[in-house]
């Protein structure tokens, strides 16, 4: 999960990174009193979780609190790379001497943390690593290890910043290296780092990427989930613990292991193409064990999208045995009862193929169809959907 930059500001600053004073506004009026309040010159800054905002026109300096409600006027609503800005932040202006580049970030390829730093940070970093490569240090970092003083200085003098700064530099990048580990994050970047007329140096800009697969030990991060932008099916499956992704069709899918419900996604595609272009409406995968009680609740979040026309479950019985699995189903139904409103295409394979098969035939339930093979199976839920 990206940060917005104001979230990415007060973690820094939680975590004694010097930033600058910061308001967030989501109205002209708001962004004037704040202006206002932090008083002297102040920067708008539209929220979006995207780069290159001060190119796009989203970043304005103002001298005036009526300045900055001008400004927010012109930034609130903007498009940015398809972001719209519904929130700004009103920073306080800093007067900058020279701009430089930070960033830690998880280095999957090498198993390792790669740190990145520039003494000509400002312009945008994709280009600066392609035109100037050399301007550009990457150092290495051991995640047994971590970064200290000393690496810190390593870093900096690899970025050849003159030896006047690095004593001031290293110990905020020992700083920013604690917000990457203990925040437990993929990505702390800041750009620019600056330093001011005064010779502070400060975080200007920070872009922070939460591993959400920590989220069991960092309870705090929970308040950083933007619910508004959330879609509404994928916040409830994630209420559930459900692996779902919505997508644009009209075919609901239910398989057990990614890469069968990855494949059931191309299958359904595939077959839709037949039946006027119908497509798969999302992603769900039960995981492995899947009880009655998941299939209920894959199956009740695949219903409450009304894009769904039907559904297509496509299960491999491993250590969970089809039997089970097709006994989930029919408890599943009995659960939503009048909530089951949509066709069911069933197919079954793999340990206890019979046995499962058997069961639903019993149930004999009239939503549901049970199909031999996935090709088939996804010919008749595309030939359903499009019905
Ligand atoms: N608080 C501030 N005070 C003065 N200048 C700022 C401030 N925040 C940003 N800027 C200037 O605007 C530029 C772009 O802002 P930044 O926050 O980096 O947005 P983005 O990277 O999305 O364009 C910075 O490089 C800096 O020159
Ligand atoms: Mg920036």
């Amino acid at each position: 999960m990206d940060l917005y930059e104001y979230q990415a500001r007060d973690l820094f600053e939680a975590h004694g990174v010097p930033v600058l004073a910061g308001i967030v506004a989501d109205t002209p009026e708001e962004v004037e009193a704040a202006a206002r309040q932090l008083g002297g010159v102040v920067v708008v800054k539209a929220q979006v979780k995207t780069g290159g905002r001060g190119k796009a026109g989203g970043v304005k300096v103002a001298k005036t609190p009526e300045e900055a409600k001008a400004a927010a006027e012109s930034i609130l609503g903007l498009d940015i790379k398809g972001h719209i800005v519904k929130r700004v932040m009103v920073a306080a202006g800093a007067n900058i001497e020279e701009e430089y580049y930070f960033s830690v970030l998880l280095d999957r390829a090498n198993r390792s943390y790669l740190a990145m730093c520039s003494y000509e940070g400002g312009m945008e970093i994709e280009q600066l690593a392609e035109e100037r490569p050399e301007a550009l240090a990457k150092v290495e970092v051991n995640p047994a290890e971590g970064i200290d003083e000393a690496t810190a200085r390593e870093i900096v003098r690899a970025a050849s910043f003159p030896a006047d700064l690095v004593d001031s530099v290293a110990p905020v990048i020992v700083k920013l290296y604690e917000v990457f580990t203990k925040e437990d994050t993929t990505l702390v970047e800041v750009n620019p780092l600056v330093k001011t007329a005064e010779g502070d140096i400060i975080a200007l800009d920070g872009k922070i990427s939460i591993d959400e697969n920590a989220d069991f030990r960092q309870p705090g991060h929970a308040g950083l989930v933007d619910r508004a932008a959330e879609n509404p099916l994928e916040a409830r499956a994630k209420e559930l613990d459900l692996n779902y992704v919505k997508l644009d069709g009209q075919v609901g899918i239910i398989g057990n292991g990614a890469g069968l419900v990855m494949s059931t996604l191309d299958v359904v595609a595939y077959a839709g193409e037949q039946f006027g272009g119908v497509t798969p409406a999302n992603f769900l995968d039960i995981g492995g064990g899947a009880s009655a009680s998941v299939m209920a609740n894959g199956l009740s979040v695949i219903l409450g999208d009304e894009d769904v026309k039907s559904v297509f479950v496509n299960v491999f019985g491993g250590i969970t045995a089809c039997d089970e699995v097709a006994n989930g189903i029919v408890q599943a139904l009995e659960i939503l009862g009048d909530a089951a409103t949509k066709p069911l295409v069933v197919r079954l394979d793999g340990n206890n193929v019979e046995e499962g098969r058997e069961i639903l035939n019993n149930a004999n339930h009239p939503l549901v169809t049970l199909v031999g093979t996935m090709d088939e199976a996804a010919a008749k839920a595309a030939e359903l959907a499009a019905a």
